[in-house]
């Protein structure tokens, strides 16, 4: 089964092939950070007119890539949700025409499904079950995975995405939106043990997660400390975002940690933009070691938005079974 997959939902156009004998046979990413970073945040009107104006020339591309013609696919899979309406609609409605012209099926795959399935992209994957850490933009969910569409929701934020919070902190100390790779570069070079910063719902039983009380405690640690002028020294910076990637992470951990105690199982994957935390990884690896478990993750540019993790996704339900019918459909939200 050969799948072309197409992202859309937000400000990656990424696109992909998965062969499911063969494995990757082409992938190709384009990123309109650049042209949103100007205001601060994603556009979606500007979102959908630039996946109009990439989407084909990359699914050219990955054929070139694969050597293949359109002919030699079986299936296209696209994400139909969650996201932004346009910006689906763009993947959705070109994935459906191409099916319908080439006469194969096509399926329309949850965007954290996409992330959820992304490790198993690599050498050694996880076999089923375990337990899932999602945490991108919108989401920080913890999921037990017992097969493909098996999965059961085992706490999840209250408010705040971990990303999110990781974006917003980001503002706060004045670094370009995509925040969290931006706040996770200058905690390195922060001292750690200048702030404490709190360790949100981890003092009581459960596994919910919420970060508006931390994103909060970033921002009057940072008033506290501004000149007459509202200027942060580049020490405080540092320091503030070194505190603030522990605390999270920390959360995180925590969570994790109790989150395979509960279930009793002995693998935890991590998913979304968040995975790609160097901290975060660090951080899990050690907590496995100690729980005699064992941590897997996709690749960085698996752990953000891309078209193989789509791939990926829809051949596994196709390959089920599954496909979607001829209306172009898209569900800006959706719960998985
Ligand atoms: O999964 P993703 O690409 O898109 C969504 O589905 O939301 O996740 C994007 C999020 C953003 O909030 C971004 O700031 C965060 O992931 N992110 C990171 C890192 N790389 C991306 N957060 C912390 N550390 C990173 N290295
Ligand atoms: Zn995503």
């Amino acid at each position: 089964m050969r799948v072309l997959g197409i992202e859309t939902s937000c400000d990656e156009t990424g696109v992909a092939i998965y062969d499911s004998e063969q494995g990757l046979l082409g992938d190709a990413l384009y990123s309109q950070i650049d042209m949103h970073a100007e205001y601060g945040g994603v556009v979606p009107e500007l979102a959908s007119r630039d996946h109009v104006r990439k989407l084909l020339p990359l699914v050219r591309e990955v054929l070139e890539q694969a050597g293949l013609e359109k002919s030699g696919l079986d299936a296209i899979a696209y994400t139909s949700g969650p996201g932004l309406i346009g910006a689906l609609m763009v993947g959705a409605s070109t994935a459906r025409s191409m099916a319908f012209g080439l006469g194969i099926p096509a399926i329309g795959v949850h965007h954290m499904e996409g992330h959820l399935l992304a490790p198993m992209l690599e050498d050694n994957p996880p076999a089923f079950p375990f337990v899932a850490l999602l945490v991108s933009g919108g989401h920080t969910q913890l999921v037990r995975v017992d097969g493909i569409g098996e999965y059961e929701l085992l706490g999840e934020s209250l408010d705040d995405a971990a990303g999110e919070a990781f974006d917003k902190a980001a503002k706060m100390l004045g670094l370009d939106y995509p925040g969290g790779p931006e706040v996770a570069r200058l905690a390195q070079q922060g001292d750690v043990s200048r702030f404490r910063f709190p360790r949100p719902m981890t003092d009581r039983p459960g596994l919910d997660f919420s970060f508006s009380g931390l994103k909060t405690f970033t921002l009057n640690t940072a008033n506290s400390l501004r000149d007459a002028d509202g200027r942060l020294d580049d020490r405080s910076r540092a320091d503030i975002a070194a505190a603030f990637e522990s605390a999270v992470v920390d959360t995180l951990a925590i969570k994790c940690r109790r989150a395979l105690q509960q279930t009793g199982l002995r693998q935890l994957i991590i998913a979304g933009g968040v995975s790609a935390n160097r901290r975060l990884r660090e951080r899990l690896d050690e907590m496995v070691r100690k729980e005699r478990a064992k941590l897997f993750y996709a690749r960085p540019q698996f752990c953000t938005d891309n078209g193989a993790m789509i791939a990926y996704a829809g051949c596994q339900r196709l390959l089920a079974g599954q496909h979607s019918d001829l209306a172009i459909r898209v569900r800006p939200r959706w719960p998985m």
